[in-house]
């Protein structure tokens, strides 16, 4: 007889819909703390197992992971936006692009990213003085999303998108929302169908492209002085048959890394900065390290081993609000987990958010406490991911956050506005549900 892994109370027909609808980071901490390493759910006919253990996460991202794939719920939704991508696709197809891809993200070329980095920062800077004078609030979930567009513009595209970047976090927002509600319902309406919410969709996945054709042709007709992403994707060949990579796959790849590039830091940066906002002490901390390391001059690559108060402040905000929450996994072929049977074709998920809280590898899990990230290598931490699919810009976003934060903190105090709720929007990124707005107070250099 297979053994089935424990399963909290759910309904007959829809199983634990309405829960992951309503609060699906309290039910997986919950099944996690009542239930164990491994909780089976089910929604409606769809099965999902959450894995809450550093050596079960090995087994479904490192040891058996030829059992396990991204043909999963999470990615068909993605695929909506990205189509068949370095974040979705399996196999060959993956295993090119990664390669194609990953000297993008190599330590030289971060260092040469590092100037535009925190020239972007600057003129954010530059125009928040302007809002600080005149006592306007800032909303610094937002600011953030806009920040990091830019710099991935700057740093991957050769290309300064501050103007789509309104239209872009509008878009994005919608897009990122539906496929997350379409991820977490039993039935959905054929994306061709025109219903309120696919055609608000399909709008704003139309208002992307738009600006990717618009980018791509920009990039053919005055390729930039240093090679971007584009020209990478462009220059590339399958290694087998010499042919290039067609106009749909430089899209794919395109709205991949201008979402994946952007939302996640964004997300980071947004609640690193409002738990500092409740933290003075690391706040003053990360001004005087940063005081040490540049004095008043801008950071460079050099400085940002300097810069560790900033790094434990965004690694540990990662650790209690990690910016992707949950990756999926399709289990290919039956398979045996803690001695729980996991059917083929059944879902497998891995949620930073639980490991990051596990009793057993946090000391005080709901703390704020960067102080632990002095010891490296934490068993149960995986912002990234794990195994073979880590992250590929997890180098490109920890400068990021070693650039833009002490710059902040170096420019101004935040004070928030009565009433942000801090609240978590678990969507496919893990939001500010309310934003966080606050008041800017200009610090004298
Ligand atoms: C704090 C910021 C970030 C976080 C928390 C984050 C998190 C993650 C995680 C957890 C995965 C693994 C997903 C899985 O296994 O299913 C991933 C993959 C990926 N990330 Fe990031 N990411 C961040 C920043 C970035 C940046 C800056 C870029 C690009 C510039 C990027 C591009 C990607 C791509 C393309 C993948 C797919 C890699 C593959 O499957 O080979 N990410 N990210």
């Amino acid at each position: 007889m297979k053994r089935l892994a424990p399963s909290p109370p759910g309904s007959f027909f829809t199983g634990h819909l309405d829960r992951l609808r309503n609060d699906v980071l309290g039910l997986l901490v919950d099944a996690t703390r009542e239930h164990g390493d491994v909780v089976r759910f089910r929604v409606g006919p769809l099965v999902m197992h959450l894995v809450n253990h550093p050596d079960l996460v090995s087994h479904v991202m490192i040891r058996n992971r030829k059992n396990y794939d991204k043909a999963s719920r999470s990615s068909d939704c993605l695929s909506l936006i990205c189509g068949e991508s370095l974040l979705t696709a399996n196999g060959e197809v993956w295993k090119q692009r990664r390669r194609t891809i990953q000297p993008m993200f190599h330590r030289a070329a971060i260092a040469g990213f590092i100037d535009s980095i925190a020239e972007c920062t600057q003129l954010m800077l530059d125009a928040w003085r302007v809002k600080a004078r005149a006592g306007e609030p800032v909303d610094i979930a937002s600011e953030m999303m806009k920040l990091t567009f830019r710099i991935v513009g700057r740093c991957l595209f050769g290309a300064d998108l501050q103007k789509e970047s309104n239209a872009v976090e509008e878009a994005m927002h919608v897009m990122v929302l539906h496929t997350y509600h379409r991820w977490r319902s039993i039935l959905n309406a054929p994306s061709s169908w025109p219903t309120p919410g696919n055609l608000r969709f399909r709008k704003a996945l139309a208002d992307v492209d738009e600006i990717i054709a618009d980018l791509i042709s920009r990039h053919r007709a005055h390729p930039p002085e240093r090679p971007t992403l584009l020209t990478m994707l462009m220059e590339s060949r399958d290694a087998e048959s010499g042919v290039a990579l067609g106009d749909d796959a430089i899209r794919n790849e395109a709205i991949t890394f201008l979402l994946a590039g952007h939302e996640t830091t964004a997300n980071g940066l947004g609640w690193a900065l409002y738990l500092l906002e409740r933290h003075a002490g690391w706040q003053k901390a990360i001004r005087e390290e940063f005081q040490g390391a540049c004095g008043n001059a801008m950071p460079t690559m050099e400085d940002l081993p300097k810069l560790s108060h900033a790094l434990h402040v965004f690694e540990e905000s990662c650790r209690l609000y990690p910016p992707i929450w949950a990756m999926e996994r399709h289990a290919i072929a039956d398979d045996e987990i803690a001695g729980f049977h996991i059917p083929k074709g059944s879902g497998v998920i891995i949620s930073p958010y639980t490991l990051h809280r596990h009793p057993a590898f946090w000391e005080k899990p709901e703390e704020f406490l960067p102080e632990r990230f002095e010891k490296r290598d934490h068993e149960a931490y995986y912002p990234f991911g794990a195994g073979p699919r880590f992250c590929i810009g997890s180098e490109f976003a920890l400068a990021e956050a070693r650039v833009i934060l002490p710059m902040i903190l170096r420019s101004f105090e935040l004070e928030a506005m009565p009433g942000q709720s801090g609240e978590a929007e678990p969507a496919i990124t893990l939001r500010l549900k309310d934003g966080f707005k606050v008041m800017l107070r200009e610090r004298m250099e």
